[in-house]
């Protein structure tokens, strides 16, 4: 049996995989031929084919020529380069779309998808899901005996472009789940989606569109998280038809997906299916370069919290560019520093996107790690450096996983998607977590994002900003964390909708009202805070806090032992609570009526460190990310990594004896020097 899902599950693979996605099918003979010796001179032990070449392995329907692939893993297995192979099914051939047009998706304006980009095929579509298996297992039987084929990818990052299907392949499937998930009872969805409001009643599920937006107004928002439920079935569905052919044809390969995006809830069956999760990351995307190595590491957080360690199965290996876009081009280093503060923070293996840069299609301005003119120039050099590293290195860390004082709770599908299509213009809960995590990363904590459904074990705070949809599942391990000691901090609105998305009776907060002690008699949005001002006092300060996005007046319950940390100094709230504290076992959970904007946590740290929930930040040095790795036998190791543009000066971990890079010795104390986007890794 797998481990259940956890952000501290490893992966179990046993060696550390580097290397890239590889295209063999966008060179010639000679190129080919010298690839393998290019990529070992450059330590890399694995590549990814496969994913877009549906129209070389399989030409015509039902006649499959693998030669092109047979030859370059068996160039690559003789180099000691094993492969990971990918369903080809985000590019269906030509072939397969002229003949069964009724396979390609249709977006929310039903405009259909064509040949001609890729993920244009739809997962209800049971003709595609025929041609899908039919691939999968003439591939899987194809390579089951290949000795160099360690695992598969499948597909390649559903929903990347986008997520939704409108196409009447899936209306009929939406039906069909509907009827399921309701029992074939449709008065239970009505009662479940509310559907008296404005004329909604269904008397059948074939009369159950699928919801749009904007036509003319909102839709329901019970009906909206539903559809990305089954969105997210879709995907699972047509995936597990790939996932039990390999699993049937080998049980020894791994078999993972390249995430993460919408309408796809990771946490679910979707990732139980696979042996772990694997990610995409392309910091560049971050155009701001002072915030990019905080949205990186909330990035890898995120997914981590998902199911645990994952592959990174591509890795930005140069500047990416794209029809409308063009990333800014890594400086010498950056790649090594990227590649490193991945692995820190839960990459068990890493593959760069790509090896070298295509001179044709839509992106021909995408750099690999060798450039147009195969010409190995720095970037090569620097992944050359990197493989090394990582040969030596990687294998140390494998089994370890990333030590977390403070948790962010996040990573769940049900919040993110049902805050959607009622958003009241405020951020979504991703987007407030990463806000939180960015405050904590940068102060130097051993922050991470948690499920609320994870082990809390080992956390000194945790803190919920704003999860509207609240599971009542999640409570009696709230209250179990903070009985043995933990801190929980719960921010405005948390708990104020159910699992359908409806809001609930209950007196605010709902199902935590009674954990946090207190109850909301009031709220507003604050749409123009410049104009009308709402500010609080917390008690131990000398100055008013602002507040913005959202008010709370709080009332504590007395007799719970619930007090006031923290009074609305404003307006018609003045002297009402804004924050309260009621201690539970151990103990504590603290409840902020407003928004946990980045500036309110800030301001919230000394109130946080009064009350005793901080821990010590494992970084005193700002831009310096210090990652924390544990082992079973208890054993630790320290990855530092200066994300600033000048060298540091910073001692080494206490307790740590040797560092690994330079594979040299540390003295109690020792000072060590990091140079812009240096790295060190120290045991002990
Ligand atoms: C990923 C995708 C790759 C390639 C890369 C660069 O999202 O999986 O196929 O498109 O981005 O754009």
């Amino acid at each position: 049996m797998p481990a259940p899902l956890s952000h501290l599950r490893p992966t179990p693979l046993r060696e550390f995989l580097f290397g890239s996605a590889y295209y063999p099918e966008h060179w010639d003979a000679a190129t080919r031929a010298a690839d393998p010796a290019l990529f070992r001179a450059a330590v890399w032990n694995v590549v990814r084919l496969g994913e877009f070449a549906w129209n070389l392995l399989e030409p015509t329907e039902g006649h499959f020529n693998f030669d092109l692939f047979d030859e370059t893993i068996a160039r690559m297995g003789a180099a000691g380069i094993r492969t990971i192979f990918c369903t080809p099914t985000a590019a269906p051939p030509r072939w397969l779309t002229r003949d069964h047009p009724e396979v390609l998706r249709v977006d929310a304006d039903g405009r259909r998808m064509e040949h001609g980009s890729r993920q244009h095929a739809g997962h209800y579509s049971p003709v595609f899901r025929d041609y899908s298996r039919r691939i999968t297992r003439a591939l899987a039987e194809h390579y089951r005996d290949n000795p160099h084929v360690i695992g598969w990818q499948t597909d390649n990052e559903f929903h990347c472009h986008f997520r939704e299907d409108y196409s009447p392949a899936a209306v009929t499937a939406w039906c069909a789940w509907l009827r399921l998930r309701f029992a074939d009872d449709i008065a239970a969805l009505n009662r479940t989606w509310g559907t008296a409001f404005w004329a909604q009643t269904y008397s059948r599920f074939e009369d159950v569109g699928l919801p749009l937006r904007d036509r003319p107004a909102q839709p329901n928002p019970a009906h909206w998280l539903d559809y990305q439920r089954f969105l997210s079935a879709g995907a699972t569905d047509f995936q597990r038809d790939q996932v039990r052919i390999l699993r049937e044809m080998q049980p020894r390969w791994f078999v993972t997906h390249n995430g993460c995006f919408a309408a796809i809830d990771y946490r679910g069956e979707f990732t139980r299916d696979l042996d772990f999760l694997g990610y995409d990351s392309y910091p560049f995307f971050s155009y701001d370069v002072r915030a990019r190595a905080a949205s990186h590491a909330f990035n890898l957080d995120h997914t981590r919290a998902y199911s645990g360690h994952f592959l990174m199965l591509e890795h930005q290996s140069g500047a990416g560019g794209q029809a409308g876009f063009y990333h800014d081009r890594p400086e010498p280093g950056e790649l090594r520093r990227l590649a490193w503060a991945s692995v820190a923070r839960g990459a068990d293996g890493l593959l760069l996107f790509r090896e070298r840069s295509c001179r044709f299609g839509a992106e021909e301005y995408w750099d690999g790690v060798v450039d147009h003119d195969n010409v190995p120039r720095r970037r090569y050099r620097e992944a050359a450096q990197l493989g090394a590293e990582l040969a030596r290195i990687g294998p140390l860390l494998l089994g370890s996983t990333v030590r977390v004082d403070i948790g962010i709770a996040g990573a769940d599908f049900v919040a993110q998607h049902g805050h959607e299509p009622i958003t009241h213009g405020l951020p979504s809960p991703k987007a407030m977590a990463e806000t939180v995590h960015g405050v904590f990363h940068r102060a130097g904590y051993a922050v991470s994002v948690i499920h609320p459904s994870d082990t809390l074990a080992g956390l000194r705070l945790y803190i919920v900003p704003h999860l509207a949809i609240f599971d009542p599942a999640w409570v009696p391990a709230l209250e179990r964390f903070v009985n043995e000691g933990g801190t929980l901090v719960i921010g405005a609105r948390t708990a104020c909708r159910d699992l359908a998305s409806n809001v609930v009776a209950d007196t605010l907060p709902g199902v935590l009202r009674d954990l946090a002690g207190v109850t909301v008699e009031e709220y507003g949005r604050q749409n123009r805070p410049e104009l009308r001002p709402l500010a609080l006092r917390i008690e131990g300060e000398a100055a008013d806090t602002p507040t913005t996005l959202w008010y709370e007046q709080l009332a504590p319950d007395s007799a719970a032992g619930t007090d006031v940390l923290a009074r609305w100094t404003s307006r018609h709230l003045a002297g009402t609570p804004a924050i309260t504290r009621r201690r539970v076992g151990r103990g504590q959970v603290i409840y902020v009526g407003t928004y946990l904007t980045a500036e309110f946590v800030t301001a919230l740290l000394p109130l946080l460190a009064r009350c005793d929930a901080l821990p010590e930040p494992l970084s005193s040095v700002l831009g310096v990310e210090i990652v924390e790795r544990v082992f079973p036998d208890g054993r630790r190791c320290h990855i530092l990594i200066n994300q600033n543009e000048t060298s540091v000066r910073l001692p080494a971990p206490t307790g740590a004896t040797r560092e690994h890079l330079a594979e040299r010795p540390l003295a109690p104390g020792e000072i060590l020097e990091l140079p812009a986007n240096g790295v060190a890794i120290t045991e002990g």
